[in-house]
């Protein structure tokens, strides 16, 4: 087979390469949990070691989405519950409109709001298995990141960042899927790390023991030695998990009640986040395109700095994320160039260094990301 490869590598070249690139397969180190009956809490047994696969190269979508037809009566396939999650009880006044705005599109759900004093009891109570590493991230942000797929597991129902506007009521596509993940703008991981598809957990629906969020939780662990937000925790941690079951479950069809969704930007988040328009110019002003910088110039083109339509169920204040300090700081000094870990951790870190690998540290666009670092003031360890 090797031989095999080799040979074709000589005639095809880079294509071919390519190809061979496809699949990365890493060794990861997950707990593996057992419930107690009586109170229904999740604890340790015994650390597996489990391979990991990803699927590197992941085609470009059409620059039109295609019209998707969903139920109009029928029973819901996710709970009908809206989570949502801040520091404690005073949300901010920016925010409360958008509340608000999914209270009145959901006036038949339940509204379950949670405190970060209420999110450690329930992680305390329910997750002991997880509770170690909760405590200890050192960011807020990885905290509210690892408690809402806890939460989403336990519970089920709809979870959204404060900044998330609703635009329509969500029952049409809670009818139709178990579990749905919104994806951020084709800009951001293409424009910042060379690659498509970034699964976003600002606004996330999953029917309550969904496995895709057994997994997730179950990876909390192994992925709390990367250092930063997005890779320990968030969108990048997401993903990865997110296209290791894509892999590992190829029958499920992402209707079926263990599918999952991986909806169009155009979805949740269809508004790009208006500073990066010069630099998109900059960018596309640019004779020499790379692939994935063609399409996504070429989608700018048509679309600009996109925003709502009639597919649009919510969408994501990105400018807001100013406003939230503390919070919009993490979120931009985290990088993909952070040390990662100690040495003594090296195996878990396999599939971190992968996902690094991964989201390409050579973009052309690094000087951008360096520049915004800078301005931001970032501590030089995130
Ligand atoms: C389950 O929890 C209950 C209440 O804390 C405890 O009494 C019981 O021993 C636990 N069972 C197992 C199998 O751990
Ligand atoms: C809990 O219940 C499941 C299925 O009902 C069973 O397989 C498992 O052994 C039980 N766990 C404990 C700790 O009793
Ligand atoms: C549900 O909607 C479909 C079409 O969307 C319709 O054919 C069907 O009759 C409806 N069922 C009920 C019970 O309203
Ligand atoms: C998934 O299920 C839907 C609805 O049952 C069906 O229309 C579609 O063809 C299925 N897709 C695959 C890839 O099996
Ligand atoms: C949105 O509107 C376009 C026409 O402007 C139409 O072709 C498309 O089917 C509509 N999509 C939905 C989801 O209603
Ligand atoms: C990473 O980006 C560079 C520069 O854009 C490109 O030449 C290279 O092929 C990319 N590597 C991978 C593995 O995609």
């Amino acid at each position: 087979m090797l031989v095999w490869c080799l040979v074709l590598i000589a005639y095809h070249g880079i294509l071919l390469f390519a190809t061979v690139l496809q699949q990365q397969v890493e060794k990861v180190f997950v707990y593996k949990s057992y419930t107690n009956n009586t109170t229904g809490a999740h604890f340790p047994r015994e650390e597996i070691e489990k391979d990991i696969k990803i699927n590197l190269q992941v085609e470009p979508p059409p620059y039109e989405i295609s019209a998707e037809a969903f139920p109009n009566n029928g029973s819901f396939r996710i709970e009908k519950t809206i989570h949502q999650i801040w520091i404690d009880k005073n949300i901010p006044e920016d925010f409360r409109k958008y509340v608000l705005s999914l209270k009145e599109h959901h006036r038949n759900f339940v509204y379950m709001f949670w405190t970060d004093k209420m999110a450690l009891q329930f992680v305390e109570a329910m997750f002991p298995m997880i509770l170690p590493f909760y405590v200890n991230y050192r960011h807020n942000l990885q905290r509210a990141d690892a408690v809402r797929y806890m939460i989403l597991y336990e519970y089920g129902g709809v979870y959204a960042d404060l900044d998330i506007v609703s635009l329509r009521p969500l029952d049409p596509i809670l009818r139709k899927y178990s579990c749905i993940l919104s994806q951020e703008p084709h800009i951001h991981p293409i424009f910042y790390n060379n690659f498509y598809g970034l699964a976003c957990n600002a606004f996330m629906a999953c029917r309550s023991h969904h496995p895709f969020m057994k997994i997730l939780v179950d990876n909390l662990p192994s992925f709390s030695v990367a250092a930063g937000v997005l890779d320990s925790t968030g969108p990048r941690f997401v993903t990865i998990v997110y296209r290791n079951y894509i892999v590992d479950h190829p029958h499920v069809n992402k209707t079926d009640a263990d599918g999952v969704y991986l909806a169009p930007p155009e979805y949740f988040m269809p508004s790009l986040d208006p500073t990066l328009q010069n630099e998109l110019e900059a960018l596309c002003s640019k004779t020499e395109l790379i692939h994935l910088q063609k399409w996504l110039c070429e989608k700018f083109k048509r679309h600009g700095l996109g925003g709502p339509t009639n597919y649009t169920f919510t969408d994501h204040n990105f400018p807001l994320n100013k406003a939230k300090s503390s919070l919009s700081n993490s979120y931009r000094c985290n990088s993909v160039f952070q040390e990662i870990g100690t040495p003594n951790s090296i195996k878990r870190h396999k599939v971190i260094l992968t996902l690094i690998q991964y989201m390409n540290t050579s973009s052309p666009l690094l000087e951008v990301r360096k520049r915004q670092r800078k301005s931001d003031n970032c501590p030089s360890d995130y």
